[in-house]
């Protein structure tokens, strides 16, 4: 999403920011919140997200730059519809978080930040997501986490998600 025009929180979205609102006593508390919003609405955030956000809100659009920029968990970039968040944290990679990058990138050609050409996926490599205790693993688009993968099993994860039509 790249066309400014087109940035403005459905009637359903704008509904749960006024629920949101209420739920927080300043609107600077509730920007993290709508930015999960927009993310979700918009699929990532892009500066006329800021700006569409910092407009709703009444906040400056520096502030939420900051906080934007601050919190890797927003994509600031578009990315595909599967987004593989593997963690490179120690008691990953002492488990073997780096065959399973390298797995994903074998088999989708694309590297950290990338891609794939027919926006299917996109890789990212982060920080300890809090399951150490099931290393290695990754988070998919923010909201399910796989654990004690193997290079096999990251690699059917891959081909099932690959041929799912939903
Ligand atoms: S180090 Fe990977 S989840 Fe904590």
């Amino acid at each position: 999403m790249a066309d400014s025009r087109a940035v403005k929180f459905s009637t359903e979205t704008l509904k749960e920011y006024e629920q949101t609102l209420a739920r927080y006593p300043t609107r600077q508390a509730a920007l993290l919140p709508t930015l999960w919003l927009a993310m979700r609405e918009f699929g990532w955030i892009s500066p006329q997200v800021e700006q569409y956000v910092a407009t709703l809100m009444s906040l400056p659009p520096s502030h939420v730059r900051a906080v934007v920029t601050f919190y890797e968990m927003f994509h600031r970039k578009p990315v595909g519809r599967w987004h593989l968040a593997v963690c490179t944290n120690l008691p990953c990679r002492l488990r073997g978080a780096d065959r399973i990058v390298r797995a994903i990138r074998d088999r989708l050609q694309i590297d950290h930040g990338q891609t794939t050409g027919d926006g299917m996926f996109t890789l990212e490599t982060v920080q300890c997501l809090a399951s150490c205790g099931s290393a290695p693993m990754l988070q998919l688009n923010q909201d399910a986490y796989y654990e004690n993968l193997t290079v096999e099993s990251v690699t059917k994860l891959i081909d099932e998600l690959a041929s799912r039509a939903d």
